[in-house]
């Protein structure tokens, strides 16, 4: 069956509103390392992992392994009816990275499970509805998670469980904080902070969910010691602190371990999911115990670490500690961002990220008008060249990128003679524009 084919299937049987990337769609078959290979036979070096999920590559034999041996015990779900050993040794894993105090993790399926969940202890201890969240957001596809986002292209539904009130987003390249420095965008958004906690707010404000550097919203970010600023004045009033690190999380950033920590102070809960799976379905939550356990009803989640997406957490999180992936992220990453700045493409207005985290801005030349069909022409060149990228941004005019943690030197190199290839012919179509 061709892919032709398949597509015209995916049409008639999924919803429209899952739309895959590219004008001709691909279909992955198989992959190894840092490399995909579709369905007609063309391989492509992969720096988006199925969005920041496939986290140490195809194919690892220890991921493979722990599943197998899971598997030929005969048991892939026992339900938390009964003690999962997998699940407890796991939680206990990333209890202890996890840098919060008296940590309980709470193991689901996915990152809008987490975000839920998330939302559904700091509500309920806090005996309060209203939530802070941040414009250019993504947090997942619940009703709660969709309305805690901050992008109207991903806002399906104004019914919503919280009440809602915005923060402003990291972005100073538009807007009302264009230009600022740090310093003055801290104390700006802290102002601001105060002012909408007087104005927006009936007071007794549950919790502040952020993204440490927004995904879906294109790598937009405050400046490093933002949360600690933010935190100072949540604290005042007993406001609890989400971490979504569904994207930021386990060494991503090279310098941090969670996103979080680029801020010099701690979250009350922290939210993960795609990478540790490393594509087995995973996520949860890390809470501080008394706020893990303010529910005051049974709760219970078929399938959230159950024996096989645990024994597969376990490898990916033992494999990036024992080899270091951070410290990789940090060193590859620099080689990613140091190659797309050194480019100097006049299209490119902003390069955004941390680590094995990157991302840039298309706009028109001379202009800061956003470029969508630069961001479609980049993604289907670099795709005709053998190099997966992501799309973003609240305009849809950036180019993601975050490849497997293990991404070699190498290969950081060879995606980057394919960027530099693509954005020249983006330039050109621009030009001519
Ligand atoms: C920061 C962030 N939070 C939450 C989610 C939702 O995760 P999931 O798609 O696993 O439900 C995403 C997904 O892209 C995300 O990027």
């Amino acid at each position: 069956m061709s892919t032709d084919e398949l597509l015209n299937r995916h049409r008639a049987v999924m919803p429209n509103w899952i739309n895959p990337l590219y004008a001709d769609p691909i279909e992955l078959v198989s992959g190894s390392g840092c490399r995909v290979t579709d369905a007609a036979g063309r391989t492509y070096l992969d720096f988006f992992g199925g969005v920041l999920t496939t986290m140490i590559g195809y194919d690892i034999p220890e991921v493979s392994d722990a599943v197998r041996r899971q598997l030929d015990k005969g048991i892939a779900h026992s339900s938390t009816l009964y003690l999962i050993r997998k699940q407890v040794e796991l939680a206990e894993k990333i209890a202890k990275v996890s840098g919060i105090a008296n940590p309980k993790v709470f193991l689901a399926n996915s990152g809008t499970e987490a975000n839920d969940t998330a939302l559904l202890l700091a509500t309920q201890y806090r005996r309060s509805n209203q939530i802070l969240a941040v414009r250019n957001s993504y947090h997942g596809r619940s009703f709660a998670a969709l309305a805690v986002t901050g992008q109207r292209s991903w806002s399906a539904t104004s019914l919503s469980p919280v009440n809602v009130s915005y923060l402003h987003s990291g972005d100073r390249l538009r807007g009302v904080f264009a230009g600022l420095s740090d310093a003055e965008y801290i104390a700006r958004s802290v102002a601001d902070l105060r002012e909408v906690l007087a104005t927006t707010t009936a007071g007794d404000v549950a919790c502040l969910i952020a993204e440490p550097i927004q995904g879906v919203g294109g790598f937009v970010a405050p400046p490093d010691g933002y949360f600690k600023a933010v935190k100072e004045v949540l604290d005042e009033h007993g406001i609890l602190w989400i971490s979504d690190e569904v994207q930021t999380g386990w060494g991503r950033t090279g310098e941090h371990f969670w996103g979080y920590q680029a801020h010099d102070a701690v979250p009350d809960m922290l939210t993960f999911a795609k990478g540790i799976g490393n594509g087995f379905t995973l996520g949860g939550v890390v809470a501080r115990g008394e706020i893990m356990d303010c529910l005051n009803a049974v709760s219970f989640n078929t399938f959230g670490g159950n024996p096989i997406s645990a024994s597969a957490g376990q490898a990916v999180l033992d494999y990036v500690l024992s080899h270091d992936l951070q410290s990789n992220a940090a060193r590859v990453g620099e080689v990613l961002h140091g190659g797309v700045r050194g480019l100097n493409c006049p299209i490119v207005a902003e390069v955004r990220g941390k680590g094995l985290m990157l991302a840039f801005e298309l706009v028109r030349p001379g202009t800061l008008d956003p470029a969508p069909e630069l961001a479609l022409r980049v993604l289907e060149e670099t795709k005709a060249n053998g190099l997966l990228v992501g799309k973003g941004g609240l305009y849809g005019n950036v180019i993601r990128m975050g490849p497997p943690l293990t991404l070699t030197e190498a290969e950081a190199k060879e995606g980057l003679d394919i960027l530099a290839a693509a954005l020249a012919a983006a330039h050109r179509q621009a030009v001519a524009a």
